[in-house]
């Protein structure tokens, strides 16, 4: 029987943090699936490149040229050390007639990330940094969790504001001055999604009642 140290010796490619596993507009036909650490995929637009999402061990991506023949959509880079298993597009499709457990769990997470791109289509243009950071945050916990801890580099990244670092800065500790997040050296954690959506509600009222 092939064990899962088998399936990493066989299918599994090591990239080093900060490495491409592909480029946008590449020609691709290998599909991955993150064993262990972290990528990024990433998009050039005018203002340069953005995350689009981070995604974690367990999580695939890359399935689209796969399925369509066209180009990748996007850039995925190793945001840490990560181990990838690669299934060429032989194997993939050989999943997918054989498991329609398989095929669900992809359509799954292809609405799963339609949905979250038009919730973060209408995050990254609002022009209320406030609203950016707080969606952000509550993207992050929904995806994966109350407690869990969100590094400054990737709030950046998510929030899209690498050119606005400081003002993210500023909502972060004015957030964890009212509780609503604690800090913990270089990460974030939101402790309650209820406490951020009242955050968000208090938001909300000051800017209807006239308070930036
Ligand atoms: P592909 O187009 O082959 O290469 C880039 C990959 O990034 C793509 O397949 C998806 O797996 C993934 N991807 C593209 N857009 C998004 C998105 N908005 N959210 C999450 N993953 C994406």
């Amino acid at each position: 029987m092939t064990n899962e140290n088998d399936i990493i010796s066989q299918y599994g490619r090591k990239y080093a943090s900060g490495e491409h596993i592909f480029k946008e507009g590449d020609h691709g036909e290998e599909m991955f699936i993150i064993h262990a650490g972290s990528v990024r995929i990433t998009k050039s637009t005018d203002e340069g490149e953005k995350t689009l999402v981070t995604l974690g061990a367990g999580d695939f991506f890359g399935e689209m040229a796969v399925i369509d023949k066209g180009p990748r959509s996007a850039s995925a880079v190793a945001n840490e050390e990560t181990v990838c298993i690669v299934l060429n597009e032989e194997l993939f499709e050989q999943q997918m007639q054989r498991n329609a457990k398989i095929v669900k769990k992809i359509l799954k997470n292809m609405s799963a990330r339609l949905r979250a791109m038009n919730e973060q289509l209408q995050n990254l243009t609002t022009k209320d940094f406030n609203m950016r950071v707080v969606n952000t945050l509550l993207l992050h916990v929904h995806k994966n969790g109350e407690n869990t801890t969100l590094t400054h580099k990737a709030l950046v990244q998510q929030a899209g504001m690498e050119d606005n670092v400081s003002k993210l800065d500023e909502i972060i500790a004015a957030m964890a001055k009212a509780k609503v997040v604690s800090i913990v050296g270089d990460t974030v954690c939101v402790t309650s999604s209820g406490n951020i959506e009242k955050y968000k509600q208090y938001l909300e009222m000051k800017k209807a009642f006239g308070e930036s």
